[in-house]
Formats: structure tokens, C-alpha cells, sequence
């Protein structure tokens, strides 16, 4: 059984997934209106995999036997200034995300909830991960500078990118 605390701190994460997902999306649709369909195609299987991400913590509070109780999402920005801008926001995004993942298992511990530390490890890898892959796309950006032959070249292999199995094909 899940204590309040943690069951409300988890359905807080669960509305900041979801936020993620819809602040990825933005970016997709950003993306689409700079032709960029690489880049886009890039945030829509992030916007994916954040939803894969609301999903598990859905699931796990119903599992503990919990309440799912879903709140608003704020409304994302829309517009960024340029490619490198998008991805200087993601990561900070991210790192923010990092710090809320961090903030659950410091709950999980005061609360003694081993089974919330252990689902939560599976977040504390994948925030690695995220972390990584996103600073490595800006690190590329910035060495672009403003050649566009270039961003165009990193337009194609961003298109590389596969979305999570089991998701919808990328728009
Ligand atoms: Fe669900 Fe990108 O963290």
C-alpha cells in the first residue's frame, strides 16, 4: 500500500510526464512548421516514449493498489528561436525531470517504500540516458553553428531515430 505522501508525489510525476510528452510534441510541431521533418521526427518518438513513461507510473499506482488522480497540464511554449534553442530547453527540461526523479526516491526512502525505490531505478537509468542523448544532439548543433548545409545534412539523420516499440508511427 502506498502512503499519501508517495501516492501524491507519484501522481505528480505522472502529470510531469505528460507534460513532457506535450512539451515534445511542441517541439515536433515547431519542427514541422521549419520543415525540419528530421528534427521533428526526432520529437515525436520523444513524445512518445514520455507518454511510455506517464503510462508506467499509471500502471504502478494502480498496481499498489493506489488512486490515479489526473490534474491539468500546463500549456508548453510554441515558438524557440532556432534548433539550438530547442535543444538547450530539452536539456535543462530534462535535467529538471532528473531532479524530480531524484526528489521520488528520497521519498520512497523516508516513506521505507522499498518497492517504489526499485521501480524507480528503471527512471534513474533512463534519466542518464536522456540526459546523454539530448546533450549529445545539442553538442552538434553548436558545432554547426549557423552553417544550414550542415543542419539540413543533420536533418536526414535525425530522421534515424526509431520510436519506442508498441507506439504509433511518427507523423
Ligand atoms: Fe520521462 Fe524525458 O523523462
Amino acid at each position: 500500500m502506498l502512503s499519501d505522501r508517495m501516492q501524491k508525489a507519484l501522481n505528480g510525476q505522472l502529470n510531469a510526464e505528460i507534460y513532457s510528452s506535450y512539451l515534445y510534441l511542441s517541439m515536433n510541431a515547431y519542427f514541422k512548421s521549419a520543415n525540419l521533418d528530421g528534427f521533428a521526427s526526432w520529437m515525436y518518438a520523444q513524445a512518445q516514449e514520455e507518454l511510455m513513461h506517464a503510462m508506467k507510473f499509471y500502471d504502478f499506482v494502480h498496481q499498489r493498489g493506489g488512486r490515479v488522480l489526473l490534474s491539468a497540464i500546463d500549456t508548453p511554449p510554441t515558438d524557440w528561436d532556432s534548433p539550438l534553442a530547442v535543444f538547450e530547453a530539452t536539456l535543462q527540461h530534462e535535467q529538471k525531470v532528473t531532479g524530480f526523479i531524484n526528489e521520488l526516491v528520497e521519498i520512497a526512502m523516508e516513506e521505507h517504500d522499498h518497492a517504489t525505490q526499485i521501480f524507480l531505478q528503471w527512471f534513474v537509468t533512463e534519466q542518464v540516458e536522456e540526459e546523454e542523448s539530448v546533450g549529445s544532439v545539442l553538442e552538434q548543433l553548436k558545432l554547426l553553428g549557423d552553417a544550414r548545409q550542415g543542419l539540413f545534412m543533420m536533418d536526414r539523420e535525425m530522421a534515424l531515430r526509431q520510436a519506442p516499440s508498441g507506439s504509433v508511427e511518427s507523423a
